[in-house]
């Protein structure tokens, strides 16, 4: 099951919830473009020099890896808690648009979800959520989901979650990150074909879980 969506959409909560109810694995996909640019950072401390050969160099000696419980490793380094910060969070849509990075994780991603489904005796699901699984990872996906709410309240909940900036700061920060995240060449974000839209404005955390929970199992 593929759920798309732009940032603070609601896509990774609603995504853990739906696969705890189904009894499905997760994948957190803007996970691991994160710890791309996490171990970017490490070696290119100044965003200014980053290009996409450097990246380029860097992504066979990555060694990232997924736990069960939704952990991301480089190598043996749990990196989990470290993905979410600012340096982070300011720089990942720049790495996530490089072709480079993308082919990579795209390739990495199928691997995972298809050894996630053989791994296991009974049939099996994968929830996962991004930008691009639903119209370029996965099309066939069975399930569709697209993720919107307003820019005004996904500001909102982001900063609820973070508990520090302004509404205003928000709302500029996650603009910025849609314009990159829709507006680069190589996969961006769409809606994917035949993707069942659900505008979470107004809508609890909870009611967007027991919809998509409600549409699969019917
Ligand atoms: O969902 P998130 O905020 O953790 O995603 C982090 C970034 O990764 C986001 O700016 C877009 C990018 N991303 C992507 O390009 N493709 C995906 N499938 C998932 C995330």
């Amino acid at each position: 099951m593929a759920i798309d969506g732009p940032a603070g959409a609601g896509k990774s909560s609603v995504a853990r919830r739906v696969a705890g109810k189904l009894g499905y694995s997760y994948l957190d996909t803007g996970a691991m473009y994160r710890a791309v640019t996490l171990a970017f950072q490490e070696v290119h401390p100044n965003v200014a020099t980053w290009t996409e050969d450097k990246v380029r160099e860097l992504l066979p000696r990555l060694e990232l890896s997924m736990g069960v419980g939704g952990q991301v490793y480089l190598g043996d380094r749990d990196v989990t808690s470290g993905l979410r910060s600012k340096e982070v969070t300011e720089s990942v849509s720049r790495v996530s648009a490089m072709g480079a990075v993308r082919e990579a994780m795209v390739k990495l991603q199928r691997e995972v979800t298809g050894k996630l489904i053989q791994g296991n005796a009974e049939p099996h699901g994968v929830v996962i959520d991004g930008r691009d699984i639903g119209s370029h990872v996965f099309p066939g996906a069975r399930h569709r989901f697209y993720l919107d709410a307003t820019l005004e309240e996904r500001a909102r909940r982001r900063q609820a979650q973070e508990g520090d900036g302004t509404l205003q700061d928000w709302m500029e920060r996650i603009e910025r990150r849609d314009r990159q995240d829709s507006q680069r060449t190589v996969a961006p974000l769409t809606i994917p074909e035949g993707a069942r839209v659900v505008d979470t404005t107004g809508m609890t955390e909870q009611e967007v879980v027991s919809l998509i929970v409600e549409v699969v199992t019917t």
